[in-house]
């Protein structure tokens, strides 16, 4: 796309640490807390565009307290993955869908567009480079190097207006499981009190802008025993419409009112977060459980509805999924003083479609089924 500003990778520099970091052991890999040796970075200014990229030793930024960043939130960044598979080879899972989403959140900011083609062949580099971080899944499956690629503007500036100057750079983290629980069904608490995103705002873009305002409803489900809460919206006639958890994406697996088997997700109507694993399952659920009768919808459904499923014994399963969390599965949802059951027996930590499901985009994201989906490097 000629409207996606250059970046020209043939003038890639490369400064390599001279104090390489121990690896910590898969086991206790917090998320987001062990970075590599490297970063990528590229500055960008409005008279020269994208100037030539480095990768350097990771370190601190050095910016002026004035940085607009720091005072207008422009900031927008990614969420992705590399695998090493049972060849040993690196792969990333649909870097042009993280391209494509980055790009259109820091257009909505007035941060600078750029070649999603360029940048992931420098994100190849950067992977390749910190290969040793990429925990083999032959240890244990659902192990990866996070790849945060971030974008902030950088003018020196309290006036508001566009950046002159921005910074895009990727970090890399070692991970596991996202929740500090493990590989576990999780609890949510239905949020009815405040809202995420809003029709016509920045709901479906990866600011991070819209993280921060959700951390205190989930302090206080936190504080009555849930791993996250689940963001509700409401309609017109007070209709509590299932959103999203801010952390994933949300998918519920019922038998419907005609009694065929359903996989509902919110649409994506600006106020849900346009995730990546959730267009995956929708695409594999189409193709896989579709023949097998089942009916794949993006609609608008609500708590009522989920809690009259689990009250009818219609209720089958309820998952999360996203770039962090893969597919993770909830036990229940607290909403109005009611916990809505989410098909889970006691002791049972995954239902056979939300298994299902993690087993196929985890085959593909680690290699073992051959499919476009997954780059190799
Ligand atoms: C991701 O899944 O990559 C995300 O960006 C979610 C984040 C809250 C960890």
């Amino acid at each position: 796309d000629p409207r996606l500003q250059a970046i020209d990778p043939s003038q890639l520099s490369i400064s390599k640490t001279t104090t390489p970091k121990d690896l910590v052991p898969n086991e206790e890999l917090v998320f987001g807390r062990t970075f590599t040796d490297h970063m990528l970075s590229l500055e960008w200014t409005a008279s020269e565009g994208w100037l030539a990229p480095r990768i350097t030793p990771y370190q601190n930024l050095s910016l002026d307290p004035a940085t607009c960043v720091f005072h207008y939130a422009f900031e927008a960044f990614e969420g992705m993955k590399a695998y090493k598979d049972k060849s040993g080879n690196v792969r990333l899972f649909r870097p042009d869908r993280n391209m494509a989403r980055l790009n259109k959140s820091v257009a909505r900011i007035a941060l600078p567009t750029f070649d999603g083609k360029a940048l992931t062949e420098l994100i190849s580099k950067f992977t390749t480079l910190e290969e040793r971080f990429i925990p083999s899944h032959l240890s244990a499956r659902g192990y990866s190097l996070y790849l945060r690629p971030t974008m902030i503007g950088t003018q020196r500036t309290l006036g508001v207006g566009p950046p002159g100057s921005a910074l895009l750079y990727v970090i890399a983290s070692p991970v596991g499981p996202y929740y500090p629980t493990g590989f576990k069904a999780i609890s949510l608490e239905a949020t009815n009190y405040a809202v995420r995103a809003w029709p016509g705002g920045v709901g479906d873009k990866k600011l991070g802008a819209n993280y921060a305002p959700c951390i205190v409803p989930q302090m206080q489900a936190a504080k009555r025993g849930f791993h996250q809460n689940l963001w509700l919206f409401e309609g017109p006639n007070g209709e509590e419409y299932v959103t999203e958890v801010g952390t994933m994406n949300l998918f519920a697996a019922i038998v419907n009112k005609e009694g065929k088997n359903e996989l509902l997700t919110a649409p994506l109507d600006g106020t849900i977060l346009e995730g990546v694993t959730r267009d995956s399952i929708l695409a594999l659920a189409r193709e896989r459980l579709q023949p097998e009768g089942w009916v794949v919808s993006e609609k608008k459904f609500t708590m009522q509805d989920l809690a009259d499923a689990a009250d009818e014994g219609r209720m089958l399963e309820v998952f999360g999924a996203g770039t962090a969390a893969v597919v993770s599965p909830i036990r229940n949802i607290s909403w109005r003083n009611r916990l809505v059951e989410c098909g889970l027996e006691q002791g049972e930590e995954c239902g056979p479609i939300t298994q299902r499901m993690k087993n196929w985009i985890e085959g593909i994201q680690y290699g073992e089924e051959a499919h476009p989906w997954s780059v190799k490097l």
